[in-house]
């Protein structure tokens, strides 16, 4: 049985530091033989640089995710086109940096295949995200039962069709983007786990990791404010998924989120 601990949008960097110091005691309480970050909000809440990334592959991240957001920040690209192990949406144009496929080795050799798409409904009118799976399971099917693929999306029902879409085929497929964890983790008919959002890990007193002030001049105003992340104590959302090696069924999944942790940058 493997084991994968997948870690929701992180927003900021105090969550970055908190989430860091943290992992020891999640490779203790889990026991992972992979794990799993969303990244795309650590740097004032868009994307990430090399410096973050390397902070994550430390302290035993193997694969970072992102999203939508990775694109608000240059100093992501290099870092996209350099490391194959920080991951963007798919189905972007393909001439855009980095790819949304990497499969590599984890704890005791196992080998894991991770996959980025990107939802289209309330969001960017990219290559469908459907036919995208489809074509990306046909090229890494030899490489390792064991894939996992965030789905970056908005609309719950499109992640929830993905779900049934992907079934049987893939592993685990795990929501991101809304930053709200939700309660409908479960395993779907032909062996795949399934949650429409793993959460966030970011500042709980927030609007989705956002100040919540210029949150609110957002909706109350209409016009566009800058970005503030909030602040004080961070929450670190996540699932864990069990899956048989030999199928890549997942056996299990289950959510979790860790009291708040007060965050400091040090
Ligand atoms: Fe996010
Ligand atoms: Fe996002």
């Amino acid at each position: 049985m493997v084991t994968i601990l997948f870690i929701g949008d992180v927003v900021g960097q105090a969550s970055l530091q908190t989430l860091v110091k943290t992992l020891p005691s999640l490779y203790e309480q889990f026991a992972p033989h992979g794990v799993i970050v969303n990244g795309e909000n650590i740097v004032d809440g868009k994307g990430l640089s090399e410096r973050e990334a390397t902070m994550l592959f430390q302290a035993g991240v193997h694969v970072i995710t992102t999203g939508n957001h990775i694109w608000e920040n240059w100093k992501a690209r290099p870092l996209l086109s350099s490391n194959p192990l920080v991951l963007r949406p798919q189905n972007y144009p393909a001439e855009n940096p980095g790819s949304g496929v990497a499969t590599t080795t984890i704890t005791q050799g196992y080998r894991m295949s991770v996959i980025q798409l990107q939802g289209r409904t309330y969001m960017q009118a990219l290559e469908c995200p459907f036919r995208t799976l489809d074509a990306v399971i046909e090229r890494i099917a030899a490489e390792t039962p064991i894939i996992i693929v965030d789905f970056h999306a908005e609309a719950t029902g499109e992640k929830v069709a993905m779900g049934y879409y992907a079934d049987g085929r893939v592993s685990a497929i795990l929501g991101t983007h809304t930053h709200i964890q939700t309660a409908d983790a479960h395993i779907l008919p032909c062996g795949t786990a399934y949650i429409t959002d793993v959460g966030m890990t970011g500042p709980v007193v927030s609007v989705i990791g956002m100040k919540i002030d210029v949150a609110l001049k957002r909706f109350l105003l209409q016009t566009a404010h800058k970005y503030e992340l909030g602040e004080g104590f961070t929450r670190i959302s996540g699932v864990v998924v069990k899956i048989d090696e030999s199928t890549g069924k997942a056996l299990a999944i289950e959510p979790f989120m860790l009291p708040e942790i007060k965050a400091t940058i040090s």
